[in-house]
């Protein structure tokens, strides 16, 4: 989070003041607007430990409101119901007691319209706080990374669902409108990246993580970097190669897990009379070949890349190479909540597809950049404690808001993670 402040605040107009109101109401009504095609059954359930119940992402991004905005900046502010700070409370130390994670589907109670309620007690409470202007930076800061918290569980909304219907033998679709757009093949090709020092990192005043702070200098040798990301039909030539029966490819702990869990192809992935078949948000449907591979961990976008004589890009080189490219892109907005196949060629040495459609895995690991700083108070929890083990995306997805990326975005999650929309982009030494 970028505390920073916006020495422009005090002096805004009332224009920005409604601006303000809309911006908020715009993105939590987003969230339920999310939940439309969910019954209150579908919103109860977990699928597994990592993922969550709908029904909880719903409360836990208002209770993030509540706990950090208006219980402490919100004076005479009465909670919803004071339990709900250890139910709904992921996992800020600083707040107290939480309950468990993998038991959050367990949870028939509270009701899914009593958590609306609780939604629309705090919305009323947040448009009262910011009706009281000038907010303090801090306040106003604290607001907006609540928004930005929103958008990130907007995202897991649907790659929660995506993975609960999955398990269901029904196969539902969430939203029904396959196929979604005409196929055209492009040809990937070869970026050349020269060597010299790059900044990356984010500085200026628009919001950012911390963890993306602050802004510094690296140096790159030269490189090549893929115009298009990795396609389900070049996965497809690596499953055909045996790539995941050719212990050579992988990194030990990925053919470890790979092996345990019995992986023979990306997740959702199903053989059906000789074709692969994916489950999406859309139902069951044919895998195109033309779009980017998704639902792949970082082991196997890493034994893929082996494979493909070439590698994966560490962030800095993702980014250096991508901070030019469109910010244009797939994402949730566009309603496909799948990733599509390029359309249009981007100009001369920029990347295709750099943002949404998939989150590209990068080789390096999630760590603190020179001169880190967690913000101050719980919410420096936030990012810097799971700074061990995991491994940064770049880019978005089709499943995030399209107004919450940017080139300095680091992503991160476990090596083994696939439910999430991950695939890769190759890169290599240059030659
Ligand atoms: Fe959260």
């Amino acid at each position: 989070m970028n505390l920073t402040p916006d020495s422009k605040s005090s002096a805004r107009s009332a224009e920005c003041h409604r601006n303000d109101d809309e911006r908020y109401l715009s993105i939590r009504q987003a969230s339920r607007r999310l939940a439309g095609p969910l019954s209150a059954e579908d919103c109860a359930i977990q699928s597994m430990p990592d993922a969550s119940p709908v029904k909880w992402h719903l409360a836990h991004t208002t209770w993030f409101f509540e706990t950090f905005v208006l219980g402490p900046r919100q004076p005479g502010y009465l909670p919803f119901k004071p339990l709900y700070r250890v139910l709904f409370n992921s996992y800020y130390n600083a707040i107290g007691d939480r309950h468990p994670r993998p038991e959050r589907g367990m949870l028939s109670r509270p009701l899914l319209e009593e958590v609306l309620a609780y939604r629309d007690h705090v919305d009323a409470a947040v448009l009262e706080l910011l009706a009281r202007r000038p907010l303090p930076n801090e306040t106003a800061a604290l607001i907006e990374l609540g928004l930005q918290h929103e958008q990130q569980h907007q995202e897991l909304i649907l790659t929660d669902v995506k993975h609960l219907f999955s398990r269901n033998p029904l196969k539902p679709a969430y939203q029904k409108q396959w196929p979604l757009t005409p196929i055209q093949s492009r040809k990937s090709e070869w970026i050349s990246v020269g060597a010299g020092i790059y900044e990356v990192g984010h500085s200026g005043p628009d919001f950012c993580f911390d963890n993306e702070t602050p802004r510094h200098r690296v140096w790159l040798d030269a490189f090549r970097i893929a115009s298009q990301p990795v396609t389900h039909g070049d996965f497809m030539e690596f499953i055909e190669d045996a790539g995941y029966r050719r212990a050579e490819l992988w990194l030990s702990a990925g053919w470890d897990v790979a092996t345990a869990r019995g992986w023979q192809a990306p997740l959702y992935w199903e053989r059906r009379d000789g074709a692969w078949w994916s489950f999406t948000l859309h139902g069951e449907a044919p895998v195109d070949p033309h779009t980017p591979i998704c639902h792949v961990s970082f082991y196997e976008a890493d034994a893929f890349a082996r494979w493909a004589h070439a590698r994966l890009p560490t962030e800095s080189e993702w980014e250096a190479a991508a901070g030019h490219a469109s910010l244009a892109g797939n994402f949730l907005e566009s309603g496909a909540l799948h990733p599509l196949a390029l359309r249009e060629a981007p100009g001369d040495g920029m990347l295709a597809q750099a943002f949404g459609d998939v989150w590209e895995w990068t080789r390096s690991d999630y760590g603190p950049y020179p001169g880190f700083q967690c913000s101050a108070g719980a919410v420096g929890e936030y990012n810097g404690k799971f700074m061990s083990g995991q491994y940064v995306l770049r880019g978005g997805s089709c499943a995030t808001p399209s107004s919450h990326i940017r080139a300095t975005y680091r992503n991160f999650f476990p090596p083994d993670a696939r439910w999430q929309f991950s695939g890769l982009r190759l890169a290599r030494d240059a030659e």
